[in-house]
């Protein structure tokens, strides 16, 4: 009979040599990238997992940029409640572009220029988290855009706008510039302190739209900071505290407010800039209105625990949105009927005597196209908060989010004023 021993023992020779290249591949794998394996409970608990890094949207050029829109954010909500609304953030759309980008950055700059510390300061126990803000942005941009944005020996190239960037330390200017000249994005930065309550330690916010500046928020923790929001004390304080103090970096998150305005400004919107009992000139064109969207994202960086709060402003004119089925009802709805409190933090007052005959005016022209039904209920969109026409999925094509009713309403404006 014939010994099986030696036999079997060579055929496992190829079997064991393939586990012991699969235990290895695996273990430089996750060592290469701790965001390449689902990392176990314990280091989400611990705060240690990262969100998943951005799929480089390959065909995103400079020339491409030009023509690019930025998703298209309807957050318009009946009934309205102060809510705290937030989504969970696909990681993919932290620093979102658009054919906007170059104006928003050099504007930003100049307002930083003109205004010294008033929209961008920082207190020392901030700086850590600052470079560390920095660095994910730059590592961020470099991932996602890879056609827009190229590390270099010394930092980053910026092939939008052509700025060579130098981020060798010592920084040759504040840290907080190179990120305001980076994105389209307002930072806050917040961290923890001893008493468990967190406090604004950095902040650079050009872009406010309605010259909220810094200086006294600087050091202050959130609930100062949202005094003046409406009903913050019984809506929001109990539910952001609880929500803060379970944030994980691995849980990064968007929201997004809205108000209207007839100007692009970013520091502060006309609304912003009247007197009290002032109202927007008469003759201002109705198509100059604009819903300006504070587009939010909120999350935590795992070396410092800061939490990072980014906004930016997105404009969308109420031409561009008249043929969206609802938008003009709704606006309508929240002008007249939303919460008092909220109605005059926004400013509605300001404008709504003039707004709403527009208004009226493109819900019969929906009603006329039979777009809506004259006695449809005026509620939320399946959709929210974003355009019916939304297509998740254009994330991966660098195609952008035109707006499909746009040429047409451009081709048909609203002939009043
Ligand atoms: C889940 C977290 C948060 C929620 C739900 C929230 C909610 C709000 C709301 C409702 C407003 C009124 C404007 C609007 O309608 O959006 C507001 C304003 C504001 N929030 Fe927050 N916020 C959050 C986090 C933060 C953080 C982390 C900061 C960082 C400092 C911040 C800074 C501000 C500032 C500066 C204003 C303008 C306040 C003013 O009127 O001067 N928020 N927030």
């Amino acid at each position: 009979m014939i010994d099986p021993t030696p036999f079997f023992g060579l055929q496992l020779v190829p079997v064991v040599a393939i586990l012991i290249w699969l235990v290895y591949s695996y273990l430089v794998k996750k060592r290469a990238s701790p965001t390449a394996s689902k990392p176990v409970a314990s280091e989400k608990d611990a705060g240690l997992e990262l969100p998943p890094d951005p799929t480089p949207l390959e065909n995103l050029t400079p020339e491409k940029l030009k023509g690019y829109d930025d998703r298209p954010w309807r957050p318009f909500r009946w009934p309205y409640h102060q809510t705290m609304s937030i989504f969970k953030l696909d990681m993919n759309h932290w620093l979102d572009m658009d054919k906007w980008y170059e104006r928003y950055v050099n504007e930003k700059m100049d307002i930083i220029r003109k205004t010294g510390k008033e929209y961008c300061d920082s207190l020392p126990d901030g700086d850590d988290a600052v470079e560390e803000l920095l660095e994910t942005v730059v590592n961020h941009l470099i991932m996602r855009y890879p056609k827009l944005f190229v590390k270099t020996h010394i930092g980053l190239d910026n092939l939008v706008t052509g700025e060579k960037m130098d981020l060798r330390k010592p920084f040759k200017e504040p840290p907080l510039h190179y990120l305001a000249r980076l994105t389209k994005e307002d930072f806050y930065i917040v961290k923890k302190r001893e008493d468990g309550r967190h406090y604004l330690v950095a902040a650079v916010v050009p872009a406010p739209g309605g010259f909220f500046g810094v200086q006294n928020k600087m050091g202050q923790h959130l609930d100062v900071i949202h005094h003046e929001v409406p009903y913050y004390e019984e809506k929001l304080k109990v539910s952001m505290e609880r929500w803060f103090a379970r944030m994980k970096p691995a849980d990064p998150v968007e929201r997004a407010s809205w108000f209207i305005c007839w100007d692009h400004e970013l520091l502060c919107n006309g609304i912003y800039a009247l007197g009290p009992g002032e109202t927007v000139p008469d003759d201002t064109s109705y198509l100059k209105y604009n819903v300006r969207v504070c587009r939010q994202t909120l999350r935590r960086l795992p070396k410092s625990q800061a939490i990072i709060f980014s906004n930016h402003p997105i404009f969308y004119s109420i031409e561009e949105m008249k043929d969206e089925p609802f938008v003009p009802s709704m606006l309508k709805k929240v002008v007249l009927e939303g919460p008092e409190k909220i109605l005059k933090y926004k400013g509605f007052e300001k404008c709504d005597q003039h707004l709403i005959p527009y208004l009226d005016r493109l819900i019969q022209r929906q009603i006329d196209l039979g777009i809506i039904q004259a006695d449809d209920p005026v509620r939320t969109r399946p959709s929210y908060p974003f355009a019916d026409w939304y297509d998740p999925n254009e994330k991966h094509t660098g195609n952008g989010y035109a707006n499909p009713f746009y040429k047409k309403a451009q081709e048909e404006p609203e002939k009043m004023h």
